[in-house]
């Protein structure tokens, strides 16, 4: 229910958000009207560093994308309204809300058409870093530019200098800027079609300012459609203190870590003391590795250090009860079935390539297969997923989260999360609490293969 008083609220809290905390740079936090109204339409906007491209679909105006700031558990509304000339509708990545808010088009919600709107409320019970993107047409959608954060603060966190929040993703550009064909057949039956051009908050490359000696919290979301990135950083130390939204048990240095797009990582960044010193946030995933965004250290050095990092406070997640918990295989694969679908509006690419349990699906049509299984509420589940396929795949459930238990491939850290990056033969056990009813999506980020078969859900009743 929207409420005046809940309304009121979120705007009020949405209209103060960012003041007495450094934000990033040229950072233009979405102020809310009551509800925030987000317009999705078509902008023209410089991705390359050169040509304004055109056909750049946001919620905004630019020219960066929109970042949401709310606070633990307040009421947080938001009016869709569709300025674009096909269907749409908005999922809220990793947030644990009611069902029919999670956007997914006949599962949980119609899509919206032109000049349509759809009303979203909920109270996000959990603190992070978390995003939002349509789940229609979604890699034309999100790979046109769609995807925004959507920051949870807890405002009993321990203090930082400063922020910085990045959306990190590709472009498939020419060399006029312009955009190229999304995706490719035979790059989707393998790891999937690359951008051309690599931003951070839509630019290449971009530095932002943060103070000399002082802790920095970097929030870093994956909402690239392909890419698997190895984050590393150069001129700097620092910890990790959560992934996935969720913080970690103890915070520890942060070396190199690889994520699936979908994911998040937030740092705790000691910025060098020295006045115009930068540190460099690295993709180290790719044969030439290169330089995702940088930070300059400015002003008198704050003389912070790492060990002043201290955990997050956990978000309140039901622990699974493993004793008798009934094991689920999930078996991700490839499918013999190559030959053109049908293509539906939201749904396919017109391809299957890939299948859960043997099954393909391309989610977001009228005839949602069968449940891959069904869980009864407040029981707990231990997802044991199989890649039986080369490639790694960030696979992803909606409104519950998960903690990764053990893998064939060696140690894991014990965490609470919605996505698991799953490699190639690799073995992996989730275990889950099934605390919210609804039927929730359980797909591959990478959208091309979402898109092509590598998607299923669960009921729980
Ligand atoms: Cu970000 Cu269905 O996912
Ligand atoms: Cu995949």
């Amino acid at each position: 229910m929207i409420t005046r008083r809940n309304v009121l609220k979120a705007g009020g809290l949405l209209g103060l958000s960012g003041v007495g905390l450094g934000v990033a740079g040229g950072w233009r936090a979405v102020r809310a009207a009551a509800p925030m109204a987000l317009r999705a339409h078509e902008i023209e906007a410089v991705l390359d560093g050169t040509s304004p491209t055109r056909g750049v679909m946001t919620w905004n105006e630019g020219p960066e994308p929109p970042v949401i700031r709310v606070r633990q558990g307040d009421p947080f509304a938001a009016r869709l309204i569709n300025g674009m000339s096909e269907q749409t509708t908005i999922h809220w990545h990793g947030l644990r809300i009611a069902n029919a808010m999670d956007g997914v088009p006949f599962l949980t919600q119609p899509y919206i058409y032109q000049n349509q709107t759809f009303d979203y409320a909920f109270a996000p019970p959990d603190a992070g870093t978390f995003w939002y993107h349509p789940h229609c047409n979604t890699l034309t959608q999100m790979g046109h530019g769609l995807a925004g954060l959507f920051i949870v603060e807890n405002p009993d966190d321990p203090p930082f200098d400063h922020e910085v929040a990045l959306n990190v993703r590709d472009w498939r550009l020419d060399g006029k800027g312009q955009f190229i064909a999304q995706f490719k057949p035979r790059t989707a039956a393998r790891s999937g079609t690359f951008g051309t051009v690599n931003t951070a908050n839509w630019k290449v490359g971009p530095q932002y300012d943060a103070p000399a000696g002082g802790l920095t919290r970097v929030r870093i979301a994956i909402t690239d459609v392909t890419r698997i990135y190895r984050f590393g950083l150069e001129g700097a130390t620092a910890m990790v203190i959560a992934i996935d939204g969720n913080p970690v048990a103890e915070p520890f240095p942060f070396d190199t870590l690889t994520f699936g797009p979908g994911q998040r990582l937030d740092l705790a960044v000691l910025m060098p003391a020295e006045e115009g010193a930068t540190a460099r946030l690295m993709n180290y995933q790719t044969s030439s590795p290169y330089e995702i965004a940088s930070f300059r250290a400015t002003g008198q050095p704050l003389g912070r250090s790492l060990a002043d990092v201290t955990a997050l406070r956990p978000n309140p997640i039901g622990e699974a009860e493993l004793g008798n918990a009934p094991v689920l295989p999930l078996d991700l694969s490839a499918t013999a079935e190559g030959a053109p679908v049908t293509e539906s509006f939201c749904g396919s690419l017109g391809y299957n390539f890939w299948a859960i349990n043997k099954v393909p699906w391309s989610g977001d049509t009228p005839d949602p297969h069968e449940p891959l299984y069904e869980l009864k509420l407040g029981r707990s589940y231990v997802l044991e997923l199989a890649n039986r396929t080369p490639h790694s795949h960030p696979m992803h459930l909606h409104g519950m989260t998960f903690k990764v238990l053990q893998s064939t491939k060696g140690p894991v850290l014990p965490l609470y999360t919605d996505t698991y990056l799953i490699r190639p033969d690799e073995k992996v056990q989730l275990a889950l609490k099934a605390d919210n009813p609804g039927d929730w999506v359980f797909h591959c980020h990478i959208i091309e293969h979402q898109k092509t078969g590598m998607t299923g859900f669960f009921r729980v009743s």
